[in-house]
């Protein structure tokens, strides 16, 4: 095969991918569902829309790990996927084509993962569209409802910068100690939302409390940060089970560091590192010297042995 057909091929089988991957949506309700161990059950929904898809699965995802609980194979039908098998938990539905629910029933606290539908025309070999999931939360008794505490850090003295050598500052957020794990973080500059530059971690860590913590970062450029009029603010809207609670945290920009003139961290760091430098020359030298006095003795002894 020449070159060019080979290209040809290539791009055929790239259009005809991307033809085929634009198909389906798959989508999912409710986006988050807050629930107490106990409850008798919880339904998650699921549609899409090209009913030529004929298999539509469940899956779990807790941990990282992701697993099938539940599919169906068309309207009406649906089984539970091995090791589920004996668990009485899970219950689909299958209405329609396009529609299906799981339904999970006497919630415990080991049901809070986020879970996926997903579609599909075949039941393996072909590719299965996903829903963004529902990410269920089961409150555990033990655990206190807690409002997280909000704090906006400053960027640190030196950064780095970018490729197209424009300089930015980094600013930190930190939402901590909060439960359940439902909050979003979103920045705002001078009371204006941004979202360019910001990011927020994917995951919250979860400390042996069982509250959780989160970092979201804002970048901006320098001479954005070094106008003190200027105020970034970190709002996290923290969900209870109830109601939405809003927590935030503002600092205003800051002058230092734009001239070099102050002691910042930065100069810290670097008088450090001067210091530990001088103390290893001190070090290497010591070492040297008793070497020298060594292989003197060393001499000294095997001269006086000739002697
Ligand atoms: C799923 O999430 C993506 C990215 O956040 C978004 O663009 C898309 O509209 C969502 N899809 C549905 C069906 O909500
Ligand atoms: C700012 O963002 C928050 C959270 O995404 C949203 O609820 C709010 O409506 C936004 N405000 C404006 C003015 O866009
Ligand atoms: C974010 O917090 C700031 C500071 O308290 C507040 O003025 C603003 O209204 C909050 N934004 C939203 C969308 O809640
Ligand atoms: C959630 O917050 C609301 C308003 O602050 C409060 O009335 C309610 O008791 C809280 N719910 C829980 C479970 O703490
Ligand atoms: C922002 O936080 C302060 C205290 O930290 C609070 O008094 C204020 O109501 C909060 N603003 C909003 C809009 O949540």
């Amino acid at each position: 095969m020449s070159v060019r057909m080979k290209l040809l091929c290539v791009t055929l089988a790239l259009l005809l991918t991307a033809n085929f991957c634009d198909g389906i949506t798959v989508k999912q309700s409710p986006v988050l569902s807050v629930c107490r161990e106990g409850d008798a059950s919880v339904t998650l929904r699921c549609y899409h829309d090209v009913s030529s898809y004929y298999y539509m699965f469940w899956y779990r995802q807790r941990d990282n790990n992701m697993e099938m609980l539940t599919y169906s194979h068309g309207q009406g039908l649906w089984e539970i996927q091995p090791p589920f098998e004996k668990d009485v938990h899970y219950t689909m539905s299958r209405p329609e084509l396009t529609r299906s629910t799981l339904e999970i029933k006497n919630l415990e606290v080991g049901d809070e993962a986020v879970y996926y539908c997903a579609s599909s025309t075949a039941p393996s070999n072909q590719p299965a569209f996903f829903g963004n999931g529902t990410k269920l939360t089961v409150l555990d008794p033990n655990i206190k409802v807690t409002e997280p505490t909000v704090k906006v850090l400053a960027p640190s003295a030196k950064e780095c910068e970018d490729r197209n050598k424009k300089k930015k500052k980094t600013l930190v957020c930190v939402a901590t100690r909060y439960y359940p794990d439902h909050v979003t973080v979103f920045w705002q500059v001078n009371n204006v939302n941004r979202t360019e530059g910001a990011g927020t971690d994917n995951r919250a860590l979860w400390d042996e409390d069982g509250l959780y913590s989160i970092t979201s970062r804002l970048r901006v450029p320098a001479k954005e940060w070094h106008k003190p009029e200027n105020r970034f603010t970190c709002n996290v809207s923290f969900y209870n089970g109830t109601d939405n609670i809003k927590v935030n945290d503002t600092i205003s920009g800051d002058l230092q560091g734009q001239s070099g003139e102050e002691i910042t961290t930065d100069y810290y760091v670097k008088s450090t590192q001067t210091a530990k430098l001088a103390y290893s020359i001190f070090i290497a030298k010591s070492t040297f010297y008793g070497l020298v006095v060594m292989v003197m003795i060393w001499k000294f002894q095997v001269s006086s042995l000739q002697i």
